[in-house]
């Protein structure tokens, strides 16, 4: 006998207005602070996620390519390790390459349960829905939440993997990453596991292309931010006068998005009275994304409280999974 279809039920733990205050708060302390900065979760409103699904088919973009066939070689085992029934995945976007763990777990028969969790709620309700369609049987259940404050919030019960995929755990700053890993240590039983993705240290060149490809999506990417504030917040940006820049900041280790003002401009942001200035060349910073070594994962993991059980990458070493236990 063929599953049902099960209809998805979507939590909602940031609604409209909470959205509005933080982008309210973050854009005051950002746009008034000596080095000019936004944060990156800014950048995905609708058109902003449709702009990140573009960059994952870019030829010069290569972590989406490389962590799907990773996932493809070792779904079977982390399936296996896990035994997972519940599936949650922080940051989960479209969650197109989740498809390969959904399958692998299924192909077990523990599956009963995927938690995508996202800010961008209707990218969320869209997957969702697609997941639900093609996986009949499957209780999607979407929660829309900040992974920095709603792992606490995530369905309890049964044996979770807990999926950080695509390299987004290397958006966060040192001090947000440790904050975070121990929180998510702090959540998990002792028969969850995690599965994080991390991007690693490479060649510069590739390093920047992927950043800055050729046609120009990455660029049209870092941009949209602008437009959300013009849109969200009654900001007068001209986009066209920001230039894309990608930087490679070899001390640091990651990559830097920054938008770099052509001309000496002040922009009024019109709900939050606030004027801000710009210099001629300079760089508002709107995102970061660290490279790691497997020792460094190891080190955080280690650090937050949590037991590093398997690391997979490829021999090309472009990419790295890794998969850990809480400490308990
Ligand atoms: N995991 C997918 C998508 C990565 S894009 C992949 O591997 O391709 C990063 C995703 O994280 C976006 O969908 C964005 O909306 C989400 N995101 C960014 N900051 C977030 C936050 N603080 N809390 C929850 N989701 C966040
Ligand atoms: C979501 N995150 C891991 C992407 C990255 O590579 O840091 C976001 C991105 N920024 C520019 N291109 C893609």
């Amino acid at each position: 006998m063929t599953a049902a279809v099960v209809p998805p039920t979507v939590e909602v733990h940031l609604g409209p207005g909470d959205l509005r205050r933080a982008l309210e708060d973050d854009v005051r302390v950002g746009l008034s602070a000596p080095d000019k900065w936004l944060a990156p979760v800014w950048f995905y409103d609708d058109r902003g996620s449709r702009l990140f699904d573009d960059i994952t088919r870019l030829p010069e973009y290569y972590p989406t390519r490389a962590e799907r066939l990773l996932l493809q070689t070792q779904a079977a085992a982390v399936a296996e390790r896990s035994g997972a029934d519940t599936l949650v995945e922080l940051g989960a976007g479209t969650c197109d390459k989740t498809r390969v763990l959904l399958d692998a777990l299924r192909r077990r028969n523990s599956l009963h349960r995927y938690v995508p969790l996202d800010v961008s709620r209707t990218t969320l309700a869209d997957a969702a829905d697609g997941l639900a369609h093609d996986y009949p049987g499957l209780h999607v259940h979407a929660v829309v939440g900040d992974f920095h404050r709603h792992l606490d919030r995530l369905p309890s019960g049964g044996r979770r993997l807990v999926a950080f995929l695509g390299g987004t755990i290397g958006n966060l700053t040192p001090d947000q990453r440790r904050r975070f890993l121990s929180d998510l240590d702090g959540v998990m039983g002792p028969d969850d596991r995690l599965l994080l993705g991390t991007d690693l240290v490479k060649d510069r060149r590739r390093l920047l292309a992927a950043y800055d490809d050729t046609a120009g999506v990455t660029a049209e990417f870092n941009r949209n931010v602008l437009h959300v504030l013009n849109r969200e917040l009654g900001a007068s940006f001209d986009p066209q006068r920001f230039d894309h820049v990608a930087w490679w900041d070899e001390q640091a280790s990651w990559i830097e998005m920054r938008l770099r003002s052509t001309t000496r401009q002040t922009v009024k942001i019109l709900d939050l009275d606030l004027e801000v200035t710009f210099d001629a060349g300079e760089d508002l910073r709107t995102e970061i994304s660290a490279k790691f070594t497997h020792q460094r994962v190891h080190d955080e993991l280690q650090q937050a409280g949590f037991v590093v059980e398997e690391m997979w990458d490829q021999p090309g070493g472009d990419f790295l999974l890794t998969l850990a236990r809480p400490g308990c």
